[in-house]
């Protein structure tokens, strides 16, 4: 049970012992947490974690992972249970509203959402002002960003109804907006969203239909592309979640602050790995040139990076990757792809990977990304198009912890403090005056 504890702990700073009063905070599952806040009150001192590693920036009842042991639970189900038995409609409204819905809360939930798919149709015209070949993620965080100015009536981040339509509006809207990025750089018309189909069957038939013929969806595509968004829905408090959270601490909208976490799951070590992924094994090309690639990643002098590889938190497979690697092989043999080199060579590359003492002395295992990348070209994605997928999956993750910091009575701005090593104090030197 949760709780909180207060334990003196004794500082020895230049030989006086100091005896300090610290809450230690015990959570439902996880580490215990020390309450530092009144630290610099009582020593004059600051804690340094650079990158956050050590620091727990809030609580939360959303998401939990154990790292060690690859452990994922939303609102405390199992990702494993989720993917087997949910729908992402369905993680929606338990990411959203702590509980699973019955089948009435389930049906009501679910047309609140596919009766907010469409955009307002000048967003249409915000499309023309990018180039055709501009990334799918540039165009989703410039359009994103855009709803603020197009939803005056729930920017009151303050009002519980305001906040409830906003999050329907951008769980319902990023399929839509992902699509018609899509096809605005193949020069193809934009398809209207259906509310007769699932929400993975809609973002597909957007994605893939044309006005000319009837798009039928492919049962074992939908049902994959519904797995993938309920793997990639939440997980605690990453780059990209944690950057919304900080928005959010200083009142910005939930459009701006989802517009900010969309830019920040586009970097190469966080959500962008996927799209690294597929040009890694690219680069590659071939299982004999593994030992050589490898060789590289080890070199010091060299930058390259395992991708899909490596986690902040997870020091054990990535429970999402085990899941995703099941999920590709059964896509490739219901597509009737037997033998995807891409997925031979990832499948080689892990293997040796995870028998090289460089790989395991540093706990790095295959992260959701290794696999993620393979299954969405096999179901007909381009590669410039696999973060976006992340982003829109990711969206009810963010408005979800978006929320909870707004109704979080301890919540405050976001403001770390530093230590500075920069120049002493010193006296303006007229020009004329210096070397
Ligand atoms: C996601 O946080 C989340 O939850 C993110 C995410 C989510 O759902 O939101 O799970 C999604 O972002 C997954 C991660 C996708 N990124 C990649 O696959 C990119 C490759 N991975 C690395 O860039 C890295 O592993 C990170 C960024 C994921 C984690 O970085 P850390 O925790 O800072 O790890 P580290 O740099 O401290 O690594 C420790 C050691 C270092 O070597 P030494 O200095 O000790 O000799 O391991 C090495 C690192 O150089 N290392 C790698 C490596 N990852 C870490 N070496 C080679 N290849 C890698 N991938």
């Amino acid at each position: 049970m949760s709780g909180t504890t207060q334990k003196t702990v004794t500082i020895t700073l230049d030989g006086t012992n100091r005896k300090l009063t610290v809450p230690l905070m015990h959570g439902t599952a996880g580490a215990d947490v020390f309450d530092i806040r009144k630290l610099y009150g009582e020593l004059g001192v600051f804690t340094y974690d650079p990158g956050y590693g050590a620091t727990a920036s809030c609580e939360s009842k959303i998401t939990y992972i154990d790292g060690d042991v690859g452990i994922l639970q939303y609102r405390g189900y199992p990702i494993e249970q989720l993917a087997d038995h949910s729908n992402f409609l369905e993680v929606c409204y338990l990411l959203l509203n702590g509980e699973l819905p019955n089948a009435v809360q389930a049906a009501e939930f679910n047309k609140g959402v596919m009766h907010h798919t469409m955009l307002h149709e000048q967003i249409r015209s915000f499309y023309n002002g990018f180039r055709r070949d501009a990334h799918p993620m540039a165009v989703m965080c410039g359009v994103v960003g855009a709803l603020s100015a197009f939803y005056h009536d729930s920017l009151d981040i303050n009002d519980p109804e305001s906040r409830r339509i906003s999050a329907f509006r951008l769980v319902a809207k990023l399929p839509t907006i992902a699509a018609w990025a899509y096809k605005y750089t193949i020069g193809q018309p934009f398809m209207y969203p259906r509310n007769d189909l699932t929400y993975a069957e809609n973002f597909l038939y957007m994605f893939h239909g044309v006005p000319t013929e009837e798009y039928k969806v492919n049962p074992v595509l939908s049902k994959a592309m519904d797995l993938i968004m309920i793997l990639h829905a939440d997980h605690e408090q990453n780059a990209s979640t944690s950057t919304v959270r900080l928005a959010g601490s200083t009142g910005a909208n939930p459009f701006a602050c989802i517009a900010a976490g969309i830019a920040s799951l586009w970097g190469p070590a966080h959500g962008g790995a996927n799209e690294a992924v597929l040009k890694m094994l690219a680069d590659i090309g071939h299982v004999d040139n593994i030992p050589d690639f490898l060789s590289e990643v080890k070199d010091k002098n060299n930058h390259a990076k395992l991708m899909g590889f490596g986690h902040r938190v997870y020091k054990n497979y990535d429970p999402r990757a085990k899941i995703i690697q099941q999920a590709c092989h059964d896509v490739l043999h219901e597509l009737g792809i037997e033998g995807d080199p891409l997925l031979d060579l990832a499948m080689a590359l892990e293997k040796i990977a995870l028998t090289d003492p460089y790989f395991v002395d540093r706990k790095l295992y295959p992260n959701v990304d290794f696999y993620s990348g393979i299954i969405l070209k096999a179901m007909g994605f381009p590669t410039s198009m696999f973060t976006a997928l992340f982003a829109l999956s990711r969206t009810v993750g963010w408005i979800t912890q978006w929320q909870e910091l707004i109704e979080d009575p301890e919540q405050r701005i976001g403001r770390p403090r530093q230590i500075y090593t920069g120049p002493a104090e010193r006296d303006y030197v007229p020009v004329d005056k210096r070397a």
